[in-house]
């Protein structure tokens, strides 16, 4: 069995894991105090978010120096300290490589802002006069994706923050900079690498405005992309470790081509569409209600192709950039114990490889913050005043972030009920909900019912069952509007899966047969309600998973 296919993976984010020196910020040597916790759960590898030198405009993902440590988050010496503890406990180390842009505070940038033609050619500056960009392409945080730059007479360009200058992958030294990247922290004994917004990295020869969007079309999976990421993978020694893509608005076809193993770019590829099923217009600055149909042929169609094709999905809810699953498409309040195990129960028994976003596997929630203050991410505090001067009021626009903030999953990890929920001595650098007074791994260590023992049971179940790790994927039900399922198979052992997604019963004509099924797992403590006559009833966020040998 290929290891990456009956592993998971446990995503922190460093800032707001565990604080060891009371500065209110998550750091290395708290990681490694919960190293254990980890290791319980039955993660595989870990994926811990930039813990490199930087400003931290971006929350390190504005990157100035790639081989140290920020000292906010420790010494090279907590790193290393940390690859060689988390190895000892099998756990491997996945580092974040943010290489699609470096900060402004980066050497490299500096000596281009300087006006060193050599630097500047590792960045993409285009001429132009001061007020009229290059084109007319909007920043993911908002804004222009272009900086004028009054004593060079250039613009540069930045996809993200002004901060963030976009790299130019097609200088063959850039390139090797990189490379130098990986190869140095593959030396330290790193495991895997995630490598953010890596299908931006390859920008067309020319630069033309967008009338009908905001430029992505022309800079995501662009023209060099599949090759530069071979390249980088051949030239460093990679393709056998595990790597994964953060794959921005891509399409089926070119994850496909990144993670299937003949083609030697990546082992997998996180793709974002089932987590816009709830953006008016695609906008996710518009709120909507998720939308299940929606939800159901994305995962459908993506399921199915990567499997068809050869290729590998890397299968998520949460991550530092979203909000929390369970107040997103669960009901937080009424059900939330049922509906945060139906959608980890969905997502565990997909075919791909799970990752687990810390707190997500305690049900943490939305903060609910009630005011500007509270929030930290430089997206959330651009886009208040931009839905503002778009006509929103205040309310309005706290209403927007309270759903769509990156904060809403940002907030400390909540280990135990009092102070600070046990993340920090000091003042923790953002709110942490009321609910870790019941929602904390404390708590829920104790409770076999628990969210958490529903995660580490479906981590167990991966490893003691092929067919969850490599089973074939057909979906099940394709219509019924409340319910997900779908079948996994191998030629020795069975696997459904049924999933009310919704807070309200659920009827299903049984559609396989009763005999010699044997209930794994599922979201309700009490035993499931038994078929009645044709039709099986699915309480609300009911989801169960059956298997059989063939
Ligand atoms: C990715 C990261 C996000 C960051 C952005 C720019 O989407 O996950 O946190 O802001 O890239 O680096």
């Amino acid at each position: 069995m290929e290891g990456f296919k009956a592993s998971a993976v446990y995503q922190i984010y460093t800032k707001s894991f565990q604080d060891s020196n009371g500065d209110g910020l998550g750091d290395i040597r708290g990681v490694i105090s919960r190293l254990d916790y980890i290791k319980e759960q039955g993660a595989d590898y870990i994926w811990l978010t930039p813990f490199f030198k930087s400003p931290l405009n971006d929350n390190g993902y504005d990157v100035s120096d790639y081989l140290s440590v920020d000292p906010v988050f420790g010494t090279m010496e907590d790193v290393e300290e940390l690859i060689a503890q988390a190895e000892a406990r099998g756990i491997g180390c996945m580092f974040d490589m943010v290489f699609n842009h470096t900060s402004t505070e980066h050497a490299w940038f500096r000596k281009a802002l300087a006006g060193d033609p050599e630097y500047m050619d590792y960045y993409i500056f285009r001429d132009g006069e001061p007020d009229v960009p290059p084109t007319n392409w909007e920043s993911k945080f908002g804004g222009s994706a272009w900086e004028y730059v009054p004593h060079l007479k250039k613009w540069y360009l930045h996809l993200f923050d002004v901060t963030q200058a976009d790299l130019n992958w097609d200088n063959p030294k850039v390139r090797e900079e990189l490379k130098n990247v990986i190869r140095f922290w593959k030396n330290k004994g790193v495991k895997g690498f995630r490598f953010d917004v890596v299908n931006l990295i390859s920008k067309p020869e020319a630069f033309e405005n967008d009338y009908a969007g905001d430029g992505r079309r022309f800079y995501t999976d662009g023209p060099h992309v599949h090759e530069y990421l071979q390249e980088l993978t051949r030239d460093t020694g990679i393709a056998s470790m595990v790597t994964v893509g953060e794959m921005s608005s891509t399409s089926l076809e070119n994850c496909i081509r990144y993670s299937r193993p003949e083609d030697k770019e990546l082992t997998m590829c996180f793709n974002f569409h089932h987590l816009k099923v709830d953006y008016k217009d695609g906008d996710k600055w518009k709120l909507k209600e998720p939308d299940l149909g929606e939800l159901k042929r994305l995962f459908t169609e993506w399921q199915e192709g990567m499997e068809k094709a050869g290729g590998w999905n890397a299968v998520f809810w949460c991550n530092h950039d979203q909000p929390r699953a369970v107040s997103r498409f669960g009901d937080d309040r009424k059900y939330w114990k049922e509906s945060a195990k139906t959608l980890a129960i969905v997502a565990h028994m997909f075919r791909g490889t799970p990752y687990v976003y810390q707190g997500e596997e305690l049900g943490m929630t939305n903060p609910r913050y009630s005011d500007i203050s509270q929030y930290r991410d430089v997206e959330s505090i651009n886009y208040y005043k931009i839905l503002q001067e778009r006509g929103a009021s205040k309310e309005e626009a706290l209403a927007v972030l309270g759903e769509r903030s990156r904060d809403n999953g940002r907030t400390p990890m909540q280990w135990k009920a009092g102070p600070n929920a046990g993340f920090t001595d000091g003042e923790p650098w953002i709110g942490i909900p009321e609910n870790h007074s019941y929602i904390n791994v404390e708590e829920e260590n104790k409770d076999e019912d628990s969210i958490l023992s529903c995660y580490k049971k479906l981590i167990r179940l991966r490893k003691e069952y092929r067919v969850i790790a490599e089973g074939d994927i057909g979906f099940i039900y394709r219509d019924h509007p409340q319910v997900l399922a779908y079948r996994r198979r191998t030629e020795e052992e069975e696997l459904i899966v049924l999933a009310n997604m919704t807070g309200r019963e659920a009827a299903l004509a049984p559609a396989f047969d009763a005999g010699g099924w044997e209930l794994l797992t599922a979201s309700w403590k009490e035993a499931p309600a038994q078929a009645e006559g044709e039709i099986r009833m699915l309480r609300p966020f009911e989801s169960q998973v059956w298997r059989k040998s063939r």
